[in-house]
């Protein structure tokens, strides 16, 4: 079922029992389908979002051309086990007066919130408002966003929201590629240069488990592979533990993660992967 409305979202979960909310941009691919199906494990009514969040794009990004396609996320939505998806309007969400933000401190200011400033603002109270209306048991976030798991975990610690945030780990292509909609952006030959972050991650995951604890060590190894084709502008790789930030010595955590963000043909990519190999 497909509905635009708070209220019509409201009449759609009534007497629904546990939900289970799965918030996206729409553009589904296979990261999305899973966690309609994780989410499909332990919820009676599924809801997925689909809401280009106009809030956490920067003036210069990709708002305006951010790829959209409701029938087909209709349809892998569908397949997938969603009961209802709910696709407002810009102007529902943001109603005239609207004057609100949620600012989460910390988690929200290195890497990506230094690379994109505002971004987690509009992330955390559009999710605010999406657990709000469709008041889930369970929301299902993909691990590719790291940074932006920990933003909502924060969040919903902080402001006692009752709803368990399930992080869900990574769809990759064969190539080691995370699934992203912005994919959608990249050439054939720039596919192929994007692998060059998920190698970059997997030497620096590959470097700590044969006991590399020296972040600025790690760091060299990954980018040594990130900068060998010139097609690969680097933003950041950062090794960091539990809160996000760079230690100069890892302390063993199964939170220690290596994160990435680089353009490839001017495609803003991100990645990353937990130091310990699942
Ligand atoms: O990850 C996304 O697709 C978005 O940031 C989210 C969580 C749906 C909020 O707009």
């Amino acid at each position: 079922m497909l509905v635009h409305t708070p209220g019509a979202l409201r009449a759609a979960l009534e007497g629904s029992g546990r939900v289970g909310l799965v918030p996206t941009m729409g553009y589904l691919h296979e990261g999305h389908a899973t966690l309609v199906r994780r989410a499909r494990q332990s919820s009676d009514r599924v809801v997925l979002s689909v809401f280009v969040n106009p809030m956490q794009f920067g003036r210069n990004e990709d708002l305006g051309r951010y790829p959209r396609d409701l029938d087909r996320d209709l349809r892998v939505a569908g397949e997938a086990g969603a009961d209802v998806v709910f696709h407002p309007e810009p102007d529902t969400m943001y109603p005239p007066g609207f004057a609100s933000a949620v600012q989460v401190a910390g988690v929200s200011g290195p890497l990506d919130g230094a690379a994109r400033p505002g971004h987690f603002a509009g992330v955390a109270t559009v999710v605010l408002k999406l657990l709000n209306l469709a008041q889930p048991a369970q929301a299902f976030f993909g691990e590719k966003d790291w940074q932006q798991l920990a933003v909502v975990r924060r969040m919903v610690a902080d402001l006692n929201v009752p709803t368990e945030i399930v992080g869900v780990p990574t769809v990759r292509a064969d190539s080691g590629l995370a699934l992203s909609s912005r994919n959608s952006y990249l050439s054939p030959e720039g596919q192929a240069q994007a692998v060059a972050l998920s190698a970059a991650l997997r030497a620096v995951q590959r470097a700590y488990v044969a006991g590399e604890r020296d972040v600025a060590a790690l760091k060299r190894t990954g980018l040594d592979v990130l900068t060998r084709d010139p097609a690969v502008e680097p933003e950041y790789l950062s090794v960091v533990g539990p809160d996000l930030r760079e230690p100069d010595v890892l302390v063993p955590d199964p939170l220690n993660r290596v994160l990435v963000a680089a353009r490839v043909g001017g495609v803003r990519l991100i990645d990353n992967l937990p130091l310990l190999p699942a």
